[in-house]
């Protein structure tokens, strides 16, 4: 496995790749890699079959946190994360510094950006106005580099990948886009590098999520017709805020494809929920 961290002999390895017609599968992440990063390598590996390759990106993006968020305590552990992708047969770690990615004045100063205008306006959009132009830019800037046949991301950022494959869509990046299931604790808790902020009992007190999908699962079932999504969203609030640690910021209920709120629930209709635990903000979706 090769660990490469200028973006020209990223390029450069990525030109002979194509060159040579190997099928390139690509996982972008921030590191402190677990198991929900680890089946989307898996998934790569799948996708780009004997004789592909599979790269993976680590790079803390800073244009992507807001000026209160946690860039500078978000976790991370390096050595750790290049074990991890040797044991599942990476062939590539990508992890450049801030000076490789925001070249010039840095990363304060970068003044291109790439933004997408609608599917970016609701939920994450709202809460971390500038969160997704962060997003969407250095993934592009990623694409370019190691220029993969095939990109996965996660469904626990739904939101994201929607966004990311209408921007592939609408710049045509010459890929496709994957997006690969959650991947929970065994009690339902959904894997995030964040997780690692819940010591003591918040770690408990963040199963309220899980329980909240659970719950509006359960409700839209057992329902004979739509359900006002003013009424749930009320009933979520107070059962979030029932655990002592926990504040909700939003509860959304949309269509899948458009992101579109809808007034009435249904099966099928998706359900995104992010959620203070004390000071660490978690986010996890479901299909109802
Ligand atoms: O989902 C993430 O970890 C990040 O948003 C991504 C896609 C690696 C871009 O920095």
């Amino acid at each position: 496995m090769r660990i490469i961290k200028s973006v020209a002999a990223m390029q450069r390895l990525a030109r002979g790749w194509q060159r040579a017609g190997t099928r390139v599968g690509f996982v972008p992440t921030m590191g402190y890699l677990h198991a929900g990063h680890m089946s989307l390598v898996q998934r790569a590996r799948r996708l780009t079959g004997r004789g592909g390759k599979v790269a993976v990106s680590i790079y803390v993006n800073p244009t992507q946190f807001g000026p209160q968020e946690d860039l500078s305590r978000y976790p991370r552990d390096f050595a750790r994360d290049v074990r991890l992708c040797r044991e599942a047969g990476v062939d590539v770690i990508f992890a450049p510094d801030n000076a490789q990615m925001y070249p010039g004045a840095g990363a304060d100063k970068f003044s291109t950006f790439v933004s997408e205008g609608e599917l970016s306006r609701s939920m994450e959009g709202q809460s971390r106005p500038t969160h997704f132009r962060g997003v969407t830019t250095v993934v592009a800037k990623l694409f370019n580099i190691v220029q993969p046949d095939v990109a996965v991301f996660g469904s626990k950022d739904y939101q994201q990948a929607a966004i990311v494959k209408r921007m592939a869509r609408d710049l045509n990046f010459p890929l496709k886009i994957v997006v690969a299931p959650t991947v929970r604790e065994a009690d339902g808790l959904a894997m995030s590098s964040r997780n690692k902020y819940l010591t003591g009992d918040l770690r408990a007190q963040a199963l309220v999520l899980w329980r909240s999908l659970q719950q509006a699962r359960v409700a839209v079932r057992e329902a004979a017709r739509p359900i006002p999504a003013a009424r749930l969203k009320a009933e979520l609030k107070r059962l979030i805020e029932c655990a002592p640690a926990a504040r909700l910021d939003y509860a959304e209920f949309f269509d899948p494809v458009t992101l579109v709120p809808v007034s009435g629930v249904t099966r099928g209709t998706h359900l995104a929920l992010a959620v203070f635990i004390g000071k660490t903000r978690l986010i996890d979706n479901t299909q109802l």
